[in-house]
């Protein structure tokens, strides 16, 4: 009695958990759809996912390219945010997910599909992510977990595989977990479980080790347009293939690569891995500009935001009232941020090394300290007697208690 329970819409990735869901959900009653989402994966192959996916017998099978809206829509908020997940991590795998549950309930939607579905682990939070989205965003759909409820150990489910015609890879598989996209690589698992255990060269794709990078740096200049990157180099580009370009150059040295502990929402700690050449450099010259345009107080609040902001997307809450009204606020001071920044790439850093603005609060007049110096030196005089008033009011009530530093005789 196959579909009599009605559409699911499968997150479809053309490995073998996902294959198998297929089956699986088949069997159970679901004419299933699949959506394979290419958001700047290198590994994927497209065409023959599409083919997997209706050879395991989905009813439908659609492939997206989100490049352009991934970008537009999750990773440039994230940037204006300088988003980073416990000031180090900047929110790869985190940013695609609300993205995948909105596609999945955008065709469910259009389809007429009762439920959607993806093929996450139970200790993960990238299930969190989907699912706390879907909801979000359809609070009727009703959302499977296959993987996650099934109870196969890998055995059973290559034996389940091979009964249904599922091609089970020969190779070895990778001794990592890993997930990728336009804005970076997590690497998670294995022998990187132990803490003590320095990353091995093999764990990384994107970024050579800073020790056999090239000797000679490397220098990039970023435009950005109200806070995104909307050239390199001079030569104006389009969000996926800036981003593409720069992971290109800075991973040459070796820039990007994170190695961290990391609190999972799912109460442990993890050790992750991650390489994000353009994120790290793109974050460091975004911040580094903000410091040229903003004003100190907007600076200090949007700091304490950020926190917030990066929290929010690794805990699945993208699509809730908080980040949208902090994304406001984001995108009221980013009218500002305009302006070129020269980072200089070498051996695994990517650093500011110079940067202007058409229009920018940092004066020279007012800052230098040679000919033509706007400041009103005279001015300090009053400012100081009324900065340093309520101190010297209290040592005069309760004298100081400094003892002194010098030796001083009795
Ligand atoms: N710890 C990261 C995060 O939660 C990486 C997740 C990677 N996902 C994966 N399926 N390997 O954002």
């Amino acid at each position: 009695m196959a579909g009599s329970k009605g559409k699911v819409v499968l997150a479809y990735s053309g490995g073998l958990d996902t294959s198998v869901a297929v089956v699986w959900l088949s069997e159970r009653g679901y004419d299933v759809i699949t959506m394979t989402a290419d958001v700047g994966q290198e590994v994927i192959d497209l065409q023959a996912a599409k083919s997997k996916a209706l050879h395991s017998g989905a009813v439908k099978a659609y492939i997206f390219d989100l490049k352009k809206t991934f970008v537009d829509n999750f990773v440039w908020p994230s940037l204006k945010a300088n988003g980073m997940y416990q000031g180090t991590y900047p929110l790869t795998s985190a940013l695609s997910r609300p993205l995948i549950a909105k596609t999945l309930v955008d065709i469910a939607n259009k389809d007429g599909a009762v439920a959607v579905a993806h093929g996450c682990t139970g200790k993960g939070q990238d299930q969190v992510r989907i699912e706390v989205c879907a909801t979000a965003l359809n609070p009727k759909i009703e959302v499977l977990a296959p993987v996650r409820d099934w109870h196969f150990t890998r055995e059973a489910e290559m034996e389940y595989a091979l009964k249904h015609g599922i091609p089970v890879k020969a190779t070895a598989s990778s001794p990592y977990s890993t997930d990728e996209n336009l804005w970076g690589r997590s690497i998670e698992c294995g022998m990187l479980e132990d803490p003590w255990n320095e990353p091995p060269e093999d764990a990384y794709e994107l970024t050579v080790n800073p020790l056999t990078a090239p000797n000679d740096p490397e220098y990039v200049e970023i435009t950005f347009d109200k806070g995104i990157p909307a050239a390199l180099n001079g030569t104006a580009m389009n969000g996926p293939a800036l981003i593409a370009e720069l992971n290109k150059i800075a991973g040459r040295h070796g820039v990007g690569r994170v190695d961290m502990v990391e609190d999972r929402l799912v109460g442990f700690k993890s050790r992750e891995v991650y390489e994000c050449p353009a994120p790290i450099t793109l974050i460091n010259a975004h911040r580094a500009l903000e410091t040229l345009t903003l004003d100190k107080k907007v600076l200090a609040t949007k700091k304490e935001l950020e926190v917030k902001f990066a929290e929010l997307a690794y805990e699945g809450y993208w699509y809730s009232p908080l980040r949208h009204s902090i994304e406001a606020f984001i995108n009221e001071t980013q009218q500002y941020v305009n302006g070129i920044v020269k980072l200089r790439l070498f051996k695994g850093q990517a650093v500011v090394r110079g940067m202007k603005a058409g229009k920018s609060i940092y004066r020279h007049d007012l800052a230098t300290y040679s000919e033509g110096d706007a400041f009103d030196h005279s001015a300090a005089v009053g400012f100081i007697k009324i900065w340093g008033l309520p101190i010297k009011t209290w040592t005069s009530t309760y004298p100081s208690q400094e003892k002194a530093e010098i030796p001083i005789e009795a």
